[in-house]
């Protein structure tokens, strides 16, 4: 049977993600001697030790999936192990996991003798519904997330939905949360799509997985004409300044993916206060985000520190929010706007009342 594919133009090299369903028979196929395996800890033990008698002469290292372990001093064992044990220019590195994973592995290969070839084989939704493309590396500077990064695809990504078996229901709904806000962007059949799939997506993987590639598919049409996020690529932001300050304010308790599909209702709810949006369009959109950030409180948010959170994205011009707002799914648009008292009781509102409703 030929297995779907997904060629993504680059300014490098064109990349290709393979849809597969046996992914030890392409680690095997596509492993050569001296290539380094950096793989989560938890999928080597869940997915690979079994495997192990065939896989002997593979050269692995095994990381945990952390932010800390994200963070630029601890990439220096990694690359001191991989100077030990014989890795060259030409030898590729592999990864095996999730973003975590990926961010480390190609945030190294981009630099590593000035740059090394890098495979990867995402294993949570977010990953392979989102991250896998769009060339984009980001290490944690101490406290710091995602500060230090640049643009470096890789040379192939190996999609297996069989690695999403062992997910919990956080890593799940997060994975669904980011991908929601693909096809907000694109357009109005893809947002009532999504909605009328999520239910059936949580249960039947052959449902997930062309929701899957689907949400790429949007992803590629921007990253081709934007690779390197200066014009078009930016409204995929939308959710993502809000987001982050809610994950960074709940100390990451929040999930990425959930804190995002917050972050686009008070996108939208501040559409709704410019007079771009509905109100009612603003509640039917609601329905399905609330579906995914169902179960998490916000209780014991400080509006200060929300404000204090969002003039540090790094997305802002001056003292200027860069938001991207909406007129509907499909329509959505970037624009700077001034914190002022206006836009402090719209938060202190959403906050208080219109996050319960
Ligand atoms: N470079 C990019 O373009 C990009 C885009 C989005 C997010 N990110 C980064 O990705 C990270 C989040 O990534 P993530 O959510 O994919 O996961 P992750 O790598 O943080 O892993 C989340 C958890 O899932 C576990 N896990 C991994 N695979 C599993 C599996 N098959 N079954 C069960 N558990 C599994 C991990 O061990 C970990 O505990 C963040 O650091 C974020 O900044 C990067
Ligand atoms: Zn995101």
């Amino acid at each position: 049977m030929k297995l779907f594919e997904l060629e993504i133009k680059s300014s490098k090299k064109n990349y290709k993600v393979k849809f597969i369903d046996d992914f030890i028979r392409s680690l095997k196929l596509l492993y050569k001697k001296n290539d380094f395996i950096i793989i989560d800890k938890f999928v080597y033990d869940n997915y690979v030790v079994s495997h192990k008698e065939y896989l002997n002469s593979f050269k692995f290292i095994k990381i945990e999936a952390s932010e800390a372990q994200k963070s630029y001093l601890r990439l220096a064992p990694i690359i001191q192990e991989l100077i030990e044990g014989g890795f060259k220019k030409d030898n590729r590195l592999i990864a095996i996991g999730g973003g975590i994973t990926q961010d480390v592995t190609a945030f190294i290969a981009s630099i590593l003798y000035r740059g090394v070839d890098w495979y990867f084989f995402p294993t949570t939704l977010l990953a392979q519904g989102d991250s896998c493309i769009g060339s984009k590396t980001s290490i944690n500077f101490g406290e710091y997330k995602n500060q230090l990064g640049n643009f470096y695809a890789p040379r192939e990504i190996y999609s297996d939905t069989n690695f999403l078996r062992t997910l919990n229901e956080k890593e799940l709904t997060s994975g669904l949360g980011e991908m929601a806000h693909y096809f907000l962007v694109s357009s109005e059949e893809d947002y009532k799509r999504y909605t009328s799939e999520y239910d059936n997506a949580r249960i039947d993987f052959g449902v997930l997985r062309d929701l899957i590639i689907r949400s790429l598919e949007i992803k590629k049409s921007y990253i081709e004409i934007d690779e390197f996020d200066l014009n078009e690529r930016q409204v995929f932001n939308y959710g993502h300044s809000f987001g982050h300050a809610i994950e960074s304010l709940t100390q990451y308790r929040i999930p990425h993916g959930i804190a995002v599909s917050i972050g686009m209702d008070i996108a939208n709810f501040m559409s709704v206060n410019y007079g771009y949006l509905s109100a009612e369009k603003r509640m039917e959109i609601r329905e399905v985000l609330k579906k995914i950030w169902t179960g998490y409180s916000l209780a014991d948010l400080s509006i200060e520190e929300m404000k204090n959170a969002l003039r540090k994205d790094k997305k802002n011009k001056g003292d200027l929010l860069g938001l991207i707002l909406t007129k509907g799914p499909g329509k959505t648009f970037k624009e700077f706007k001034e914190l002022d008292s206006k836009f402090s009781e719209w938060l202190f509102q959403y906050f208080s009342e219109e996050f319960y409703r």
